[in-house]
């Protein structure tokens, strides 16, 4: 059994924090322990909270056609979330479950040590970067301590506006540009 096969049944059993009581299934990351690159969204929603997997909804369709356009193939990238379990009624992880659920998403970035981590909206911003206001700071590679973050809109955002899928895609492509140069 390999590191991450582990953290995924350590995810799967988790009562560390209170969603553990309203999730029907966590969500632990899945990809590939060899992937370049790991994309951190928010929370799961309701597909993956019955799915137990992460972006398998409409949002993970959105996401599946950027790196599709992108030239990106999905089965070899790493994809998770910042908190496993899915919050009701889809509200935002509160300060606390972010915490409760950190040393997961750390593991991952430890496990995988990806070339490049890709932030998927402001929860993850805020998460990871202390970031916000994902709209005038996307688009961006930071380098934090060793760690290259490219930090891009929710694919859920085009939900709301589909004028954002187009600046999603292109997004992907430059990010997919990154992983072929060599960054340091
Ligand atoms: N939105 C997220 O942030 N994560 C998912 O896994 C699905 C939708
Ligand atoms: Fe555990 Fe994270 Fe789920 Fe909370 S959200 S129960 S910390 S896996």
């Amino acid at each position: 059994m390999n590191d991450l096969s582990n953290l995924s049944l350590e995810v799967t059993a988790c009562h560390k924090c209170n969603l553990s009581s309203t999730r029907k299934k966590a969500v632990p990351g899945m990809g590939p322990f060899d992937s370049e690159v790991i994309f951190v969204g928010e929370a799961p929603g309701r597909t993956e909270d019955e799915e137990g997997k992460p972006f398998v909804g409409t949002a993970g369709k959105i996401l599946s056609e950027a790196l599709e356009f992108a030239g990106l193939d999905r089965s070899s990238v790493y994809i998770t979330n910042v908190v496993k379990c899915r919050p009701p009624n889809n509200r935002r992880p509160s300060k606390e479950e972010k915490e409760s659920c950190s040393n997961y998403l750390k593991k991952e970035f430890e496990i995988i040590k990806p070339k490049i981590i890709c932030i998927l909206g402001n929860t993850a911003y805020g998460s990871l970067l202390d970031g916000n206001e994902i709209t005038k700071n996307r688009g961006k590679m930071i380098k934090r301590g060793d760690q290259w973050y490219f930090i891009t809109i929710h694919p859920a955002a085009v939900i709301y506006n589909p004028e954002l899928k187009q600046v999603l895609k292109d997004d992907l492509k430059v990010l997919a540009q990154k992983l072929e140069s060599k960054i340091s």
